[in-house]
C-alpha cells in the first residue's frame, strides 16, 4: 500500500490545508493526516478537537485517516510504516525552511519528502492569518470549510 503523511498544527485547517490532502488522496493509497501534539505551543483548539473536525472535512476522502503524534515525525513514520512525507509549498520561504526539514528528516531515517505547489488561490493563507482575521472579526469564510468558520466564531467570539 502506498502511504503518505501530511502533518502540521491544523489549529485550525484551512482551505488550503485541505486542498493538499484532497491532492495526495488522489495519488496515494491512503493519506495519514497526523496532528502534532505540541504542549510548547499554545493552540486554539485541543488535538482532540483538530482531530474531530479534520476527521469530518476529510470525510469525502474514504482513504484519509487522521491521527496525531508527538516527539519526531520521523519516529511516526516508521511506526506506521510510512514512507513520505508531504508538504504544501506557498511560497519561496516556505522552502527554504521545508528543504532543511526536508534534509534533515532523510538524514534521519531515510523517510522522504515530497513538495506539492499550493494552488494559488490559497497561497496567502496560514492558520495563524485565519485566527488573526477571524479575532478582528473579520470575513474567513472561503479561506476554511464550513465547518471551521462556525468554530471559529463559536471560540473567538462566543
Ligand atoms: O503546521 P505546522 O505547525 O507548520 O507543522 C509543523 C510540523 C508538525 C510538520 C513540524 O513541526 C514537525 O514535523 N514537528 C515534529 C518534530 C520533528 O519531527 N521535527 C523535525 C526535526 S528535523
Amino acid at each position: 500500500m502506498r502511504r503518505v503523511v501530511c502533518p502540521g498544527s491544523f489549529d485550525p485547517i484551512t482551505n488550503g490545508h485541505l486542498d493538499i490532502i484532497g491532492r495526495a488522496a488522489r495519488l496515494y493509497d491512503e493519506v495519514v493526516v497526523a496532528v502534532l501534539i505540541n504542549i510548547e505551543k499554545s493552540s486554539l483548539f485541543t488535538v482532540e478537537e483538530r482531530i474531530d473536525t479534520l476527521s469530518t472535512v476529510t470525510k469525502q476522502y474514504e482513504n484519509v485517516r487522521v491521527a496525531k503524534f508527538h516527539g519526531l515525525l520521523v519516529d511516526f513514520c516508521k511506526a506506521n510504516d510510512i514512507p513520505a512525507i508531504v508538504k504544501g509549498i506557498r511560497v519561496v520561504s516556505d522552502f527554504d525552511y521545508e528543504l532543511q526539514m526536508a534534509q534533515l528528516n532523510f538524514q534521519l531515517s531515510g523517510v522522504e519528502t515530497l513538495f506539492m505547489p499550493t494552488n494559488p488561490k490559497y497561497s496567502f493563507l496560514s492558520s495563524s492569518r485565519v485566527k488573526e482575521i477571524a479575532r478582528y472579526g473579520g470575513d474567513v469564510s472561503g479561506l476554511v470549510p464550513d465547518l471551521v468558520h462556525k468554530l471559529l466564531i463559536e471560540r473567538l467570539r462566543g
